[in-house]
């Protein structure tokens, strides 16, 4: 039985191509079944078009309005359940899920965080020199970083559960702050290591499926 993916992105998609370029490559021991993205602009549907993957998007217009929040995403499940994927991977999903679509989907949830995490749910991580370092959550912590002066900062992925950027590890990667990064070097440098981690992490769920 072929392992299916489906893929969630709100951007440019550079981690969606990662796994694009392995599926194409044979690589990935699993199929990209359907990339979801909610805004039309999302450059990832084109990248999937380009593969000939199967692109839907599902936007949210009021996301602070709660019941056309929950009607958007019974919608955005209903369309992922049709692709009966075993892995759904929030790659730049810029959307928290809620617990009712979690329990849909159980452990089968997992998402990229452009820093590190630690496995327990605290409020800081070690890395592996020792240097105990906060635990950045939320949509900023590319800028977190730099401004909170940290010497290192890296990315993660995780399983979701219904607590924000949070989640059984499943692989992360370090990457060195240095003096003269912005956030869009900073950024980039880990998408580096993104781009790989989300590959292997992939690679090992289906392999194990
Ligand atoms: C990544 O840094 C991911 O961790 C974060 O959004 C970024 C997505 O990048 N959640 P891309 O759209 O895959 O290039």
């Amino acid at each position: 039985m072929t392992f299916r993916i489906a893929v969630l992105v709100s951007g440019g998609g550079s981690n969606l191509q990662a796994l694009l370029d392995a599926q194409a490559s044979d690589a990935l021991n699993g199929e990209i079944a359907l990339v979801v993205a909610d805004r039309a602009d999302a450059y990832g549907l084109q990248r999937a078009l380009q593969h000939s993957v199967a692109a839907a998007c599902i936007p949210l217009k009021r996301p602070r309005d709660h019941a056309i929040r929950a009607a958007w995403e019974r919608r955005l499940a209903n369309v992922i359940a049709a692709f009966e994927p075993d892995l759904i991977v929030l790659a730049g999903f810029m959307r928290v899920l809620s617990p009712a679509f979690l329990e849909r989907f159980p452990d089968q949830v997992i998402n990229q965080h452009p820093a590190l995490l630690p496995d327990d749910g605290g409020a800081t991580v070690r890395t592996s020199a020792g240097i105990e370092i906060p635990a950045l959550r939320g949509a900023h912590v590319v800028a977190d970083a730099l401004r909170l002066g940290l010497p290192i900062t890296g990315c993660t992925v995780h399983r979701v559960t219904p607590a924000v950027d949070d989640g059984p590890v499943l692989a992360c990667a370090e990457t060195p702050i240095q003096p003269d990064d912005t956030e869009e070097t900073l950024h980039e440098r880990i998408k580096i290591q993104e781009r790989r981690l989300i590959v292997e992490v992939v690679q090992r769920l289906a392999n194990d499926a």
